[in-house]
């Protein structure tokens, strides 16, 4: 094996102490201390592997090994350091540290590349806290606007402000995008989040495609009333009327074999035990690798609930939070990946990813090429995400003899 697979495995553990949960989970929301912590040992492991360093005008941490010809454009291997709350500690790390592992390895081994290698520590790809993510991919690919910056998390704070409060200038954000001539190529090591690697017996695989995700934010508003004494046939139910809407969602969304649906928060107002919601908030994330299912579904949804709350008298808000198109992965990197899968006598086995990743903002911006490793269980954004150690190997080794063929 190329890379050092203990150092890859103790790093992880190392990196996975910020943010970390009783749970054995961790939360490392972006802009807070936990994720300034993470990015300042990903800056020593860049170091260490003979990078130069620096963070960009979104916050990311970039690693950077000239090649011999400093012109050509670079290869860039990333994922995120940020997660989801009481998530697992693979999911983002995992890309970051194998990233690091290819060049330290390379270096060690006196590999001399034509193209320069870039490491990348995207900050919020998860979106877990200003419901918008994968900012720091946007902004390298030059697609995050102002307004995204105007997003704000639970306390009604903004990603500007959260920019702002940690030394960073969300006016200078353009400064992180990138031109798509100094960019040979984007690829990404992932933990699959799903079963397919561990029933073909697989210790890793490569990804065909990545589904797009829509969230969107919707409200109902009924009227707040007596519980004890609104007859069940005067009511303005919000939340009743939210639950006719999702069991539509779940049920339309099953016509389709790839489309998931999720109503990951839901909340009500003004939320007393004898008081009917007068207004109920939950936000939907809606995923299919192809977008004509998935408009289709969103239309089908949006104008059932539209009628039935006309019909019931009741206003209703969809406001939209982020809007990505699924991202079909490079055929020439695909290709080189099976190359590198042959040379290490595994068998080559594709799959789709349904999570979504940074790789998406690269879509039309550079070729992107992802490779996936085995989960225990299918288990993600959970505290038991489990892969194994050799597994993570075999995933960084992939990437190592893919990069070597981009960049050499
Ligand atoms: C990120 O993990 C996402 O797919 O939401
Ligand atoms: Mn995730
Ligand atoms: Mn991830």
């Amino acid at each position: 094996m190329a890379i050092n697979q203990a150092r890859l495995w103790s790093r992880l553990h190392e990196l996975s102490q910020f943010g970390k949960q009783a749970s054995g989970g961790v939360t490392r929301f972006s802009f807070t201390k936990e994720e300034r912590q993470a990015k300042d040992l990903v800056m020593t492991y860049m170091k260490e592997a003979g990078m130069t360093v620096r963070e960009d005008a979104a916050g990311n941490v970039i690693g950077r090994k000239e090649g011999s010809d400093n012109t050509a454009p670079a290869v860039l291997i990333g994922s995120h350091i940020d997660s989801v709350p009481e998530g697992g500690i693979f999911d983002g790390p995992l890309g970051v540290l194998a990233g690091i592992e290819v060049v330290q390895a390379m270096s060690e081994a006196a590999v001399e590349t034509v193209h320069p290698v870039e490491v990348i520590a995207f900050i919020d790809e998860e979106g877990s806290r200003f419901g918008f993510g994968m900012i720091g991919s946007r902004a390298l690919a030059g697609t995050l606007l102002p307004e995204h910056l105007q997003q704000t998390d639970q306390n009604g704070i903004t990603i500007a402000a959260a920019m702002q409060e940690s030394g960073l200038h969300p006016d200078e954000i353009n400064k992180a995008a990138r031109y798509s001539e100094t960019v040979k190529a984007y690829v990404e090591l992932h933990i699959e989040q799903g079963k397919v690697l561990e029933r073909a017996g697989q210790p890793a695989g490569i990804v065909t495609g990545i589904a797009g995700p829509l969230w969107t934010r919707w409200t109902i508003e009924g009227e707040a009333g007596h519980a004890g004494a609104t007859p069940m046939n005067q009511r303005k139910d919000s939340l009743m009327m939210a639950l006719q809407i999702i069991q539509f969602i779940e049920e339309e969304t099953k016509k389709y074999t790839n489309a998931v649906a999720t109503i990951g928060q839901i909340s009500v107002k003004p939320g007393g035990v004898n008081v009917i919601p007068g207004e109920t908030t939950f936000t939907l994330d809606l995923r299919d690798i192809e977008e004509r299912d998935r408009d289709q579904i969103e239309e089908a949804i949006t104008s059932y609930a539209q009628s039935l709350c006309a019909d019931r008298e009741m206003n209703i808000k969809i406001e939209e939070l982020q809007r990505v198109a699924p991202a079909p992965c490079s055929k020439e990197i695909r290709a080189v990946m099976e190359e590198a899968c042959l040379t290490m006598s595994l068998e080559p086995i594709f799959l789709p990813s349904g999570a979504g990743h940074d790789g998406m903002q690269f879509n039309d911006f550079c070729p992107i090429g992802m490779v996936f490793v085995r989960s225990k269980n299918g288990i993600s954004h959970n505290p038991s995400e489990w892969s194994s150690e050799e597994d993570c190997g075999v995933g960084a080794s992939i990437i190592y003899e893919t990069v070597l063929r981009l960049t050499t």
